[in-house]
């Protein structure tokens, strides 16, 4: 792709963007929120049309009109948004391109049998005859990847594809990708976790601003160079020090809490205001479930919750928002964030609804002001803050779902994987906003699977494995072996 531009109405995403990918390679592709990775990719598969440049394929200039024209080409991409129909079945949805509209000759044992075979080869464990609303959200994601790669493509195009993995699942996705660049498929890796890059790509680019800035061999470069292409400066600190004295009642002891519909059982633990407690797992341990029992998103069997020391039955997330507490759910795409709504509708919706209870009316101009302040501080990428939330980049929308709820004032906030889809430089911006948080004396919650980032920002770490927490890290205690340990359910080595 050559002297690639592209605007949107008086926004120019990209100007003059290069990117240059060899047979067999794994090519990954850097940049911040809203720097145009998505849009260049778009580009290639034929959402989007440019306005000026050229894109070749195996020596031919093309020119794809839609995804269609693009997946003859063989260009196939896994997008950063899900893309599957819910009422069909797994089978079908991969299927769906070859199938059109002559369903009648499909032989049915046949497309079951191939998408079976195809998902087991993948190594995840997914029905082909389920419906895609019965999946969780990682295996609609090995769905949407099954789906690229059953059209044997030349090109095939990850959108931050491990954004809902844990790490083994990672491992798994990452040996699937070297098979199939061992059979020459050329992949284009888009991620803002900088360590996958560093295992599994061969090649870097690095976009700003709609600008390639750098392609290096990943033999040639390391993170403080990328950190530097894609933000042109140096970071400071990834994990900002935060200096808190914890407050001495807890704002939120929870104890022996288990989940009616859930495999959460027996789980206690205690959060004092100034504290951020991070709770680490692997995907399925029940630490989005712990979350959702204390939110009240969730039925609970028994057990209790107490805030400030006084027993509290929250038995919906209204409820919880009534005893201000906060949740920024990990699964944004479908219950953090309302697309057509503004971005200032979006921060201001759960405080609209709180308010409104009180007091029946909002102050619209307070709400602008803190919409845009909290723009300015997470750096959301946006002309305005009356832009429709579906304009903006994935990480910027990941953004906006945070901001929620630091404008409503919690006093404790849980935060379900905070920083997924989101840029270094973003990523810094949170853990400040959540120091902050800390420092005024809300209790944190995190969840995270990203190892670095919990141990960054976390006072302690709970591990859950198999519904419950296993074991429980202090400060001088953590480490990644330790947190896997615990996570699969072994003691720590002495
Ligand atoms: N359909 C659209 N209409 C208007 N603006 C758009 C549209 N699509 C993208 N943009 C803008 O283009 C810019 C680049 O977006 P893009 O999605 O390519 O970023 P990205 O590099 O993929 O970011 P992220 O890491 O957050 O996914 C952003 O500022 C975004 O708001
Ligand atoms: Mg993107």
């Amino acid at each position: 792709m050559s002297g690639i531009s592209k605007s949107f109405g008086i926004v120019s995403v990209l100007k003059d963007a290069n990117l240059k990918v060899r047979e067999g390679e794994i090519h990954a592709l850097l940049g911040e929120n809203g720097a145009g990775k998505s849009t260049l990719i778009k580009i290639l598969s034929g959402v989007h049309q440019k306005d000026a440049g050229k894109v070749i394929l195996d020596g031919k200039e093309i020119n794809p009109k839609n995804t269609h024209d693009g997946q003859l080409l063989g260009i196939n991409v896994v997008y950063q948004e899900l893309s599957l129909v819910n009422d069909l079945s797994v089978a079908e949805n991969i299927y769906l391109h070859k199938l059109g509209a002559s369903t009648f000759w499909v032989n049915w044992k046949e497309l079951y049998k191939d998408a079976q075979s195809l998902l087991d080869s993948l190594g995840f464990e997914i029905n082909a005859k389920a419906k895609i609303r019965e999946l969780s959200i990682v295996q609609k994601q090995v769905v949407e990847i099954a789906k690229a790669i059953s059209e044997n493509p030349k090109v095939l195009v990850l959108d931050e594809p491990t954004t809902v993995f844990d790490p083994k699942e990672k491992e798994k996705l990452f040996e699937n990708i070297l098979e199939l660049k061992k059979k020459g498929v050329s992949i284009i890796y888009i991620s803002h976790h900088l360590d996958e890059v560093f295992k599994i790509a061969d090649t870097i680019t690095v976009l700003r601003d709609g600008v390639d800035t750098g392609t290096r061999p990943v033999s040639d470069t390391d993170t403080d160079d990328v950190i530097q292409l894609m933000i042109g400066r140096e970071l400071d600190d990834l994990f900002p020090k935060r200096n808190v004295t914890l407050g001495s009642v807890p704002i939120l002891e929870v104890n022996k809490l288990s989940g009616r519909d859930t495999h959460v059982h027996d789980v206690s633990f205690s959060v004092k205001p100034g504290e951020v407690v991070g709770i680490a797992g692997l995907g399925g341990s029940g630490r989005t479930e712990t979350a959702k029992l204390i939110f009240g998103a969730d039925r609970k069997k028994s057990g209790s919750i107490k805030l400030y020391g006084e027993e509290v039955d929250i038995t919906s997330p209204s409820d919880a928002v009534r005893h201000q507490v906060g949740l920024v759910s990990e699964n944004r795409k479908e219950e953090g964030i309302y697309l057509p709504l503004s971005i200032r509708q979006n921060i201001s919706i759960t405080k609209l609804k709180a308010i409104a209870n009180k007091f029946g009316f909002i102050d619209s101009n307070k709400e602008i002001k803190k919409a845009e302040s909290l723009i300015g501080k997470l750096n959301i990428k946006t002309l305005s803050s009356e832009t429709p939330a579906k304009n903006l980049s994935g990480g910027n929308q990941q953004k906006v779902a945070l901001a929620k709820w630091f404008s409503i004032g919690s006093n404790l906030i849980i935060i379900d994987e905070p920083t997924r889809g989101v840029d270094v430089g973003a990523k810094v911006e949170i853990y400040h906003l959540i120091n902050e948080a800390a420092a005024q004396g809300v209790g944190v919650i995190v969840i995270s699977s990203d190892m670095p980032e919990i141990m960054g920002i976390a006072d302690r770490i709970l591990v859950m494995h198999e519904g419950t927490i296993y074991g429980e890290l202090a400060k001088e205690d953590f480490s990644e072996e330790n947190i896997l340990r615990y996570a699969i359910g072994e003691p720590l080595k002495n």
